[in-house]
This record gives C-alpha cells, structure tokens and sequence, in this order.
C-alpha cells in the first residue's frame, strides 16, 4: 500500500520524506488555508515546493465547479510539474472534467466520493484516482471502512484500473484497516503514520537490551 501524507506543511512533508516511507502527497483548499497559503501565485509556488520535496504524485485541486473551469484550472496545475495529480471533485461536470483530462493522459484523483456509486462513476470516467473519505463518513456513523471494502470488491470484478486512495483517514488504525481491505494508496497525517511504529513492548525490550549490553560491557 502506498503511502501518501495529507497536508500542506512543509516540514511535516520532509519528516515524513526523511523517513523513507512516503510516496507522495494530497492537499485540499482547506489544507492550503491552514497553512496560510492564499494567492494563486503563492499556492502555485506551494505546489512547485511540495515537488521538489517529495518524488511521487502531489494532488491539486481545482476550485472551479463548472467543467470549462475545471479544465482551464487543471491544465494549469497539470503543466506545473509530470508529478501533478488534478484534484476534481465528484460533481457532474467533475465527471466530464475526469474524462477529458484521462483521454488527454493527465492523471486525476477523485475527490469528496462518499459512495460506492460515486467510485463506479469516477472508474468509468477514468479516474487515476479515487477519494473515499474515511473519517468523514465514520463521523456520521457511517463506517468509512465498509466503502473501501465495496469499493476494491467492485474495481476488481471489473479490473478498474483506478487507484482506491482512502482519504481522511485519521489515525493509525485507519491505515491497518485500509491495508487488510487492500486500499491501493491511503493519506493521512503524520501523526497516524508515525503511530505505526509505536509499541510498548519494543520500548521494553529495548531498553533490556541496552541494560545488558551495559552490564556486560562496563
Ligand atoms: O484527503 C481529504 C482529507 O483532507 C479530509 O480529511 O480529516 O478533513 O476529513 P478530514
């Protein structure tokens, strides 16, 4: 499964970069705008950073809702740099914007999908990817990981090329559910990813090792 880190902060991008796991990265207008990125030059240039940090595909999203500006948006951002992923979002005209940009071989990743209806049309439309929002659907009762399970059953009977990346995952057992239900790609934060690593009993075990190795050379 790939791993891609969900946010705009640099920083937490070259963490999760040092550590040798990531394999790209998803942002969202609202990730921007945590990090204080407002201007189209400066979100271009924010784009242009998160490439030279991370060798693997960056998602951008459009903010237009109608399919001319879609295409205008996405054309731009997909010139930015071969890692641009265009971000649409799983509306009418997203559906058509999907199938232009995947009959012009520019890589696309579905956003807001909330059902396994959605995902076929977004596989149907040729998307590269396709965004199911975990977390989202889990704060309205809703298991999020149910949609990922539907969703790798329906891509398989037909052999879908399009990538589940399970979105809005939100924490460490997130990533361990996606896994067992075979999501291609999830994205989530660095704290959910950093959470794998941790067990106490690692912790124990290493610091006995260490105690011995100091009795026996001291
Ligand atoms: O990738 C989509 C993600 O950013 C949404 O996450 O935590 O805002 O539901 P969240």
């Amino acid at each position: 499964m790939k791993f891609f880190i969900d946010t705009a902060n640099l920083e937490q991008i070259k963490e999760a970069e040092a550590l040798g796991v990531l394999d790209g990265v998803t942002t969202n207008p609202s990730l921007m705008a945590k990090e204080g990125i407002t201007g189209q030059e400066n979100i271009i240039q924010h784009y242009l950073d998160i490439c030279a940090i991370v060798d693997g595909p960056v998602s951008a999203e459009v903010i237009s809702t109608d399919f001319e500006g879609m295409i205008r948006e996405g054309e731009v951002l997909a010139a930015l740099h071969p890692n641009i992923v265009v971000k649409i979002p799983m509306i009418h005209d997203g559906i058509k914007a999907l199938r232009y940009f995947s009959n012009k071989g520019i890589k696309t990743n579905c956003t807001l999908v909330f059902s396994a209806g959605q995902a076929l049309l977004a596989a149907k439309a040729g998307a590269t990817y396709v965004s199911p929002f975990v977390g989202r659907l889990d704060d309205v009762s809703t298991d999020g990981m149910e949609l990922i399970e539907q969703i790798r059953l329906i891509y398989d009977n037909y052999m879908y090329d399009t990538q589940i990346l399970a979105a809005s995952v939100r924490h460490t057992m997130h990533i361990i559910k996606c896994a067992e239900a075979g999501s291609d790609v999830m994205t989530g934060p660095l704290s959910a990813i950093l959470g794998l690593l941790k067990h106490p009993l690692t912790d124990i075990g290493l610091e006995k090792f260490l105690a011995d190795y100091k009795k026996g050379n001291s």
